[in-house]
């Protein structure tokens, strides 16, 4: 009988050690960890299965990289366009998913009739009104958090010149971040429900940037201005990131009752461009670009208010990087070009994985 015994230990000890817990993807992983896990998208491609089919299976949130941005959605003055938006929450809703709206106030990607119009302050801030109140109004109810404003800030945390603030501005350029409140404020009228999220670049960490940027949410959340969150962009060029500066970063925000998103995280890398293309990256560099996306994940996971972790596309078939670094870098993202996952994608789910049950 004791050997009897003996023999069922050894089983019991052997089966526990080969049971494996079962394999989640990014999106399985996300739901009990109370996390949203999203991509930048374009709707061009949700015609191309292997794009649809890995989007719907992997992620529970989109957005529009560029479907809902004034160039797209105002072809002139008197037009509002929203096919190619529109077809981006029929995706979401199609496949379960939340819609993350961007952007509607930025002093990029508007179409050149703005620009070129020579407007008044008068006639601009009209113009923004209409443009915030109809767009928010439009998509009240699907698209559940919105960038109101992108990028205001200089990389020393100054304000920076836009048609909104200051070229000729809405008629506050001499108030400092009033334009932007302003913004908050007819957001916030256009749809109470809505989730509104100051989204900005290279204030991921601890700087002179990401103090204004807290120095100015602070403020507005003191002052009762409508806002709900920060997004923090994390374009990552560089193989380099103090990781434990933007858990502190977002440790601080969201000590002000506020939400955290990271909004376009994408780390890209120098292609060996003297074969033919599409150009390699090195093997040891997706090795260290994997370490890098696991420590930014790992920060957002810290902090309860840290609700989303939002990839800039998600294959590296189709990427803003390449045009942006003039084919210089790339390979930016977890997924391949044959959407094939890469070591990032590893690093991303295990730590998702494993932040299940986390607070909320
Ligand atoms: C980029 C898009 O990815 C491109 O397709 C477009 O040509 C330019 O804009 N920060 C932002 C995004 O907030 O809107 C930008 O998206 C990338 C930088």
């Amino acid at each position: 009988m004791p050997g009897l015994c003996r023999q069922f230990g050894f089983l019991i000890l052997f089966l526990s050690a080969t049971a494996t817990t079962p394999f989640l993807n990014l999106r399985q992983a996300a739901d009990p960890a109370h996390l949203l896990v999203g991509a930048a998208v374009r709707p061009s491609l949700f015609s191309e299965a292997a794009y649809s089919e890995t989007l719907s299976r992997e992620f529970n949130m989109v957005e529009p990289e560029d479907a809902m941005k004034w160039w797209t959605v105002r072809p002139n003055a008197g037009t509002f366009n929203f096919r190619e938006g529109d077809e981006v929450v029929r995706f979401a809703q199609a496949h379960g998913m939340k819609v993350r709206g961007h952007c509607l106030v930025w002093d990029h990607n508007n179409p050149e009739w703005l620009a070129q119009g020579g407007f008044t302050p008068p006639q601009l801030s009209r113009l923004l009104q209409e443009h915030i109140t109809t767009v928010v109004k439009h998509y009240a109810g699907q698209v559940f958090a919105w960038d109101v404003v992108n990028e205001a800030l200089d990389e020393n945390g100054r304000l920076r010149d836009s048609p909104w603030y200051n070229r000729p501005g809405i008629g506050l350029a001499d108030k400092g971040p009033a334009y932007i409140e302003q913004a908050f404020r007819w957001a916030h009228a256009a749809d109470p429900q809505a989730l509104l999220f100051y989204n900005e670049a290279e204030g991921e960490g601890l700087n002179g940037k990401s103090d204004a940027i807290y120095a100015m949410v602070k403020d507005f959340k003191r002052r009762g201005v409508p806002i709900d969150g920060v997004g923090l962009q994390m374009h990552v060029p560089q193989l380099e990131v103090d990781t434990g500066a933007v858990a502190a970063n977002i440790a601080r925000l969201t000590a002000l009752g506020l939400q955290v998103h990271i909004t376009e995280l994408d780390v890209s890398l120098p292609l060996n461009i003297s074969g033919p293309a599409p150009y390699p990256a090195r093997p040891d560099d997706l090795l260290r670009q994997a370490t890098i996306y696991r420590g930014i994940v790992r920060a957002c996971l810290q902090s309860p208010g840290c609700t989303a972790i939002q990839t800039w596309g998600f294959t590296d078939k189709y990427s803003w990087i390449g045009s942006h670094s003039h084919g210089a870098r790339g390979a930016a993202l977890p997924f391949d070009r044959a959407y094939t996952p890469k070591p990032a994608y590893d690093a991303m789910q295990e730590e998702i994985s494993a932040a299940k049950n986390r607070p909320h």
